[in-house]
């Protein structure tokens, strides 16, 4: 096993303990990496279905390449993930594994450890900003649309049911008998699509500027056998002047109106 925590330089020192701090920073980045490759995966998933195993073991079931998942698991012990025995095999506790598994009633963590190589992704084109202005599309994150659209689908999907909806009194009524619901930002789609299940006799529609997220959202549809929703692909930037008043009996927008 490779040593994956980088150590303090010999000539560090500071009386504040800002080299220490800034070494564990980086360590704790790196391994953020890590939790993220562990849940692409689906390395979290295997460990917590397995008592103590060994990279073979873990790799076998996983149907993964045991020599990179040796390093992973290494790096997962480096950074107090994992427990190791004596014997040199591992274990996933339960009180971490309910932050990093799919299978789960708390939200999955490691879901979020993704934006770091996404943020990652986009580095030169940020510094390409600091020095000409401008920005940067959706569509240089790598992976942007997938990783938004996990995280939305544990903290707006989920909550949607039991929670959103119920925060303007009749509306669930509403929905149950019929209206026009249109979501503006609507990423893959993943809150039209779970309303346009819950609600057969409403119809929804869901309109974003990425190309990518619309496509997938339109597959989704079709996929769920979903009539009773849409996708458009569209910059609502001046939906002020363009867009149609009163077409919608309900208009929603989760996380885009910053944007
Ligand atoms: C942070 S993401 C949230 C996506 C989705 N609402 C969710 O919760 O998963 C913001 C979304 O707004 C979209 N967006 C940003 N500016 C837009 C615009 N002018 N017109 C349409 N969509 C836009 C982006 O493409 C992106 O999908």
């Amino acid at each position: 096993m490779c040593n994956t925590a980088i150590t303090m330089p010999q000539t560090a020192s500071s009386e504040t303990g800002f080299d220490e701090w800034f070494v564990t920073s980086l360590n704790n980045g790196a391994l953020m990496m890590m939790l993220s490759i562990g849940h692409r995966t689906g390395l979290f998933d295997t460990l917590s279905e397995m008592d103590w195993t060994d990279s073979a073991g873990l790799a076998k079931r996983a149907d993964l390449n045991e020599r990179y998942v040796r390093e992973w698991l290494g790096a997962m012990a480096t950074g107090e993930v994992v427990e190791v025995d004596e014997n040199g095999r591992y274990r996933l506790p339960g009180d971490h594994a309910q932050f990093l598994t799919r299978d789960t009633d708390l939200d999955n963590l490691a879901v979020m450890a993704q934006y770091i190589s996404v943020l990652g992704s986009v580095e030169d084109d940020i510094v390409e900003c600091f020095r000409n202005g401008g920005g940067v599309p959706y569509e240089k994150y790598t992976r942007f649309h997938e990783v938004m659209a996990e995280d939305s689908g544990m903290t707006v999907v989920d909550a949607l049911e039991d929670h959103i909806l119920p925060l303007i009194p009749g509306l669930t009524e509403k929905l149950q008998h019929g209206i026009s619901v249109l979501d503006v930002g609507c990423g893959r789609g993943r809150a039209m699509l779970k309303l346009a299940g819950l609600f057969p006799k409403s119809t929804f529609k869901g309109l974003d500027l990425s190309e990518e997220a619309i496509s997938w959202a339109r597959a989704e549809a079709k996929k769920q056998g979903l009539g009773n929703v849409e996708f458009e692909i569209r910059d609502a930037s001046d939906f002020d002047q363009t867009g149609e008043p009163e077409a919608h009996d309900f208009v929603t927008t989760f996380d885009a109106v910053h944007d």
